[in-house]
């Protein structure tokens, strides 16, 4: 199979390489894509090298699948041209998301509307992965009405030149390009993304809309504050969920969020154990703790969920998407076709 990585050399595609060896993905021929500054330079993965090329160079080779981690603009002139060829395209910017027309996929919820005939499929944005790997098997249980999150969002959400940012601040050095319109060290930037018309940031509105579609529930009320803070990876949220009819019991609640896959409960405050971002960097799960009863509300309970957002909030999400497709056989009845 040959594969494309679109923006091979950031903070989401070198973990992408990573996550491809871990797992084992049947790659014959890789084509890596970073821009102009970084074509021509080599990257070694599974003991070879590989040079970076233009993604119209990538373009040219054909590859069966591609995923995209180079920003909305790329995805937006060039994801419908791989498609276009017969490629299967998994987008992890914001671009397609939206669309009507393309299926906003976390493998344990809907993989179901996976099809040959939509060959660009959007990667949710990661702190919508993580809230609603814990929603769908609540609402499974009860149907869910209303949401409040506020976000704890770590600097690689933004991207290498965030992290640049954050390192060099803990060093003193204010000065080069910045992420934030602020200092994030010793710090909590209450503004991700673009403000929007409703005073909300981009964000924000993206938890509250990519939540209603890939529940598939147009009902679902999301209100969510989006802040950014001094972490290197793993975002953190803390969710307020209340039920239509009745709360559910809290061991009941913990049944449920326990037995759904890629789910990991820490909770036992004996032992101050919960999840917390210094231990889900680098793991695959989704965290949960902190579960309890909100107790100035009957129908509600809060969560603390915790997770990689370069791991299940972007590439391990985009693979196990692709490993969905290989399951299908989309992938290959395409490429037949
Ligand atoms: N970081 C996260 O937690 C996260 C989570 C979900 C989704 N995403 C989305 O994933 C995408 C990538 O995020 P990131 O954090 O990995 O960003 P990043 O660290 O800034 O990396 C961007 C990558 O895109 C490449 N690139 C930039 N312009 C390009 C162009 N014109 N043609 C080809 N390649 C180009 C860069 O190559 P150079 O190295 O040559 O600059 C680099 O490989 C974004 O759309 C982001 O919204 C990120």
């Amino acid at each position: 199979m040959r594969l494309a990585i679109i923006g091979a050399t950031g903070m989401v595609g070198n973990v992408i390489r990573e996550i491809l060896l871990e797992r084992m993905f049947p790659v014959t021929d890789l084509v890596l894509v970073a821009s102009s500054k970084s074509q021509g330079n080599k990257i070694n993965w599974n003991h070879k090298d590989y040079e970076l090329v233009s993604i119209e160079k990538a373009l040219n080779k054909k590859p069966d699948l591609a995923i995209f981690s180079a920003g909305s603009e790329v995805s937006k002139n060039f994801a419908q041209k791989f498609a276009d060829q017969g490629c299967f395209v998994i987008d992890n910017s914001s671009f397609w998301r939206m669309n009507p027309n393309t299926p906003l996929i976390v493998p344990e919820i809907n993989s179901d509307e996976l099809t040959e005939k939509k060959l660009i499929i959007a990667n949710p944005n990661c702190s919508t992965i993580q809230l609603v790997m814990a929603l769908k098997p609540l609402h499974d249980l009860h149907p869910v009405s209303r949401v409040i999150v506020s976000t704890y969002q770590s600097v690689t959400g933004s991207g290498k030149i965030a992290l640049d940012q954050l390192n060099r601040e803990r060093i003193g050095d204010i000065e080069g390009s910045t992420a934030y319109p602020y200092q994030i060290d010793k710090n909590c930037i209450p503004h991700c993304d673009i403000f929007l018309e409703n005073d909300y940031t981009k964000e924000e509105m993206k938890l509250t809309q990519e939540t209603k579609k890939i529940m598939n529930d147009n009902e679902i009320l999301v209100s969510a504050t989006a802040v950014r803070v001094p972490v290197e990876g793993g975002h953190s949220e803390s969710v307020n969920v209340e039920f239509r009819e009745n709360c559910p019991p809290i061991d009941l609640v913990r049944k449920a969020l326990s037995s759904f896959p890629g789910i990991k409960i820490q909770d036992f405050i004996e032992t101050n154990t919960y999840p917390m971002p210094i231990y889900a960097q680098g793991k695959n799960d989704v965290f949960i703790g902190r579960i309890r009863k909100d107790n100035s509300h009957v129908k509600a309970i809060n969560l603390w969920i915790v997770t990689d957002n370069l791991r299940k909030g972007a590439a391990l999400n985009a693979i196990q998407i692709a490993e969905k497709l290989f399951e299908k056989k989309l992938i290959l009845e395409t490429a037949e076709n």
